[in-house]
């Protein structure tokens, strides 16, 4: 059983690592951020909540997010592992996650706070099939994989990056230390080109 969170800081890379790892090692992807940006495409209830939350990068509330993830792992594809990318944020959602399942390893992936205002001001990413790049690794904005136009995400200047960063720092870091105290922790220094990341984290997998 593979039950993995993917903790960090925004930008660090774990939509980037998570997307790799879940095609290698053939577990469901499960990003909290991607499914309130869907539901805020499809103006459903959920996504009318959460969208002025998530514009200014403040944390949606717990019991929203919290639902979200609780359906999603019961479904059949979640029953040899998953990985959680964004969630859990805080403590109230860590503590409600191990009431419903019990998480296997955390995946720490940390890089320092300047270097992820630069990768999330230059980041863009498909409103297609979801592929993230950078700007400084195409010469046309086109997706890559399907060739859409790329699109930056509402939250990804400047001010509101600094205010996510901050967000991350009082309410997501504590939890380094809460699954550190349950030996499940596993540290993966972010800041390292992305293949060498990708190996490190499976490494820490298969290890
Ligand atoms: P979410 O979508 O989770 O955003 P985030 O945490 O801010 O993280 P990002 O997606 O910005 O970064 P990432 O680590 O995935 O980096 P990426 O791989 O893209 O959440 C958005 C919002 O939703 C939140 O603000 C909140 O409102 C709400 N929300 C979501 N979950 C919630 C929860 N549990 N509770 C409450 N609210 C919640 O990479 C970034 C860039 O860097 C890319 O351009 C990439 O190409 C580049 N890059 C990646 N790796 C490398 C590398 N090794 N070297 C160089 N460049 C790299
Ligand atoms: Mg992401
Ligand atoms: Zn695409």
């Amino acid at each position: 059983m593979k039950n993995l969170v993917f903790l960090g800081p925004p930008g660090a890379g774990k939509g980037t690592q998570a997307s790799r790892i879940s095609e290698s090692l053939s577990l469901p992807h499960i990003s909290t951020g991607d499914i309130l940006r869907a539901s805020i495409r499809n103006q459903t209830e959920i996504g009318l909540k959460a969208k002025a939350y998530m514009d200014a990068g403040n944390l949606v509330p717990d019991e929203i997010v919290i639902g979200i993830v609780k359906e999603r792992i019961a479904q059949s594809d979640c029953a040899n592992g998953y990985i959680l990318d964004g969630f859990p944020r805080t403590l109230a959602q860590a503590e409600a996650l191990d009431t419903i399942t019990t998480i296997t390893m955390a995946v720490n992936i940390d890089v320092d706070g300047e270097k992820l205002v630069k990768r999330l001001s230059g980041r863009r990413v498909c409103p297609a099939c979801g592929e993230t790049t950078h700007v400084s690794n195409y010469d046309k904005p086109e997706c890559p994989k399907c060739g859409v136009t790329l699109i930056q995400r509402v939250d990804d200047n400047e001010d509101t990056i600094r205010n996510r960063l901050a967000v991350y720092n009082k309410s997501t870091q504590p939890l380094i230390d809460y699954y550190s105290g349950k030996g499940i922790l596993k540290e993966i220094d972010g800041f390292q080109d992305i293949d060498k990341v990708t190996s490190d984290i499976v490494d820490a997998i298969n290890g």
